[in-house]
């Protein structure tokens, strides 16, 4: 009897290169790959093992074999619906993300304190336009999620000498935050904060944990940034906030619907950076050894890393 894999992402080309690197344990297991659901609609239904990236409902409903799904990436929302069967294991993405992601969220932080956009525009005119900088030393980082990408944020912060405090449902201080809030007194922690960075994941708890108490509890002068999901902050009060200045601006990697439509109104503000979910790419080198060392666990019976616990939110 084979046990089929099926590996399903819709970005052109990359289920092929996410296939290529699989190491089989074992003959009996066989290798399928999809990038539409079409493609995918012939191997779904006999699929022991689903390696996925946003894959659609239909195709989860249709995998009625499937026994673990690993998700392509550290948010596994999509696959936390009533079509997969609490017995099947879900297993994400873990301990890759915090670098990528801590070179966006600084790197973005220094294009305001720096005012990159300025100097270029100057450049462009010609003009010699001196104005300082603003240290980022000194000024509050709130970091609201600490895992991995969280803590990996926070600890470069702090090597640039920011402040850093954070928000965690736990409310447990890592080293990395000088204080630590629970989620019940997320408005006290934003308030302090010159930057606020959401690395949580999307579960019904964090759905719109930020709405206009929240961004009214913000600084006019603080930025946000936004690289978990877009949910997480409701939109309308955030395009609100943005209109009426009472923030300093958004720097948004994820959104409501993705891709961003072209009339949607956060193109049009010139205090939104936009970025297409670049901040913490998936990429198949980067990924294949944990799944491939989830797959040895798997063929072997054995306990499989960064498991989703459903009922924890995750
Ligand atoms: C992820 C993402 O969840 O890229 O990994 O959004």
């Amino acid at each position: 009897m084979t046990r089929p894999i099926l590996v399903y992402t819709p970005d052109p080309g990359e289920a092929r290169a996410y296939a290529d690197l699989i190491r089989l344990p074992s003959r009996a297991f066989t290798v399928h790959v999809a990038e539409t659901p079409e493609q995918a609609a012939g191997p779904a239904p006999e699929a022991e093992i689903l390696y996925c990236w946003s894959p659609p409902r239909s195709l989860l409903a249709s995998a009625r074999r499937v026994r673990w799904i690993q998700g392509m990436g550290a948010g596994v929302e999509r696959l936390l619906v009533p079509e997969i069967a609490p017995s099947v294991r879900i297993t994400r993405v873990a301990g890759i993300f915090g670098p990528w992601m801590t070179e966006y969220a600084l790197g973005w932080s220094l294009w305001t304190t720096q005012r990159m956009e300025g100097f270029r525009a100057s450049q462009r005119q010609h003009r010699w336009a001196p104005v300082n900088p603003i240290p980022l030393r000194g000024q509050t980082l709130c970091v609201v999620g600490l895992g991995d990408i969280g803590r990996s944020i926070a600890r470069a912060a702090r090597a640039l000498g920011m402040r850093v405090i954070g928000v965690s449902r736990r409310g447990r201080k890592p080293r990395e935050a000088e204080r630590v809030y629970r989620p019940e007194a997320l408005r006290a922690a934003l308030a302090p904060a010159d930057f606020v960075v959401l690395t949580l994941p999307l579960s019904p708890a964090t759905r719109g944990l930020l709405g206009p108490a929240e961004l009214s509890a913000m600084k006019p002068s603080a930025w946000l940034i936004n690289v978990a999901r877009g949910p997480i902050v409701q939109e309308a009060a955030l395009l609100d906030a943005l209109r009426e200045r009472r923030i300093a601006g958004a720097v948004l990697d994820v959104f409501d619907t993705e891709p961003l439509p072209a009339d949607h109104p956060f193109w049009g503000l010139d205090n939104v950076v936009i970025t297409p979910h670049i901040s913490g790419p998936s990429t198949p080198p980067e990924i294949a050894p944990i799944f491939n060392d989830n797959l040895r666990r798997y063929a072997a019976g054995r306990p499989l890393r960064y498991l989703v616990n459903r009922g924890r939110g995750y």
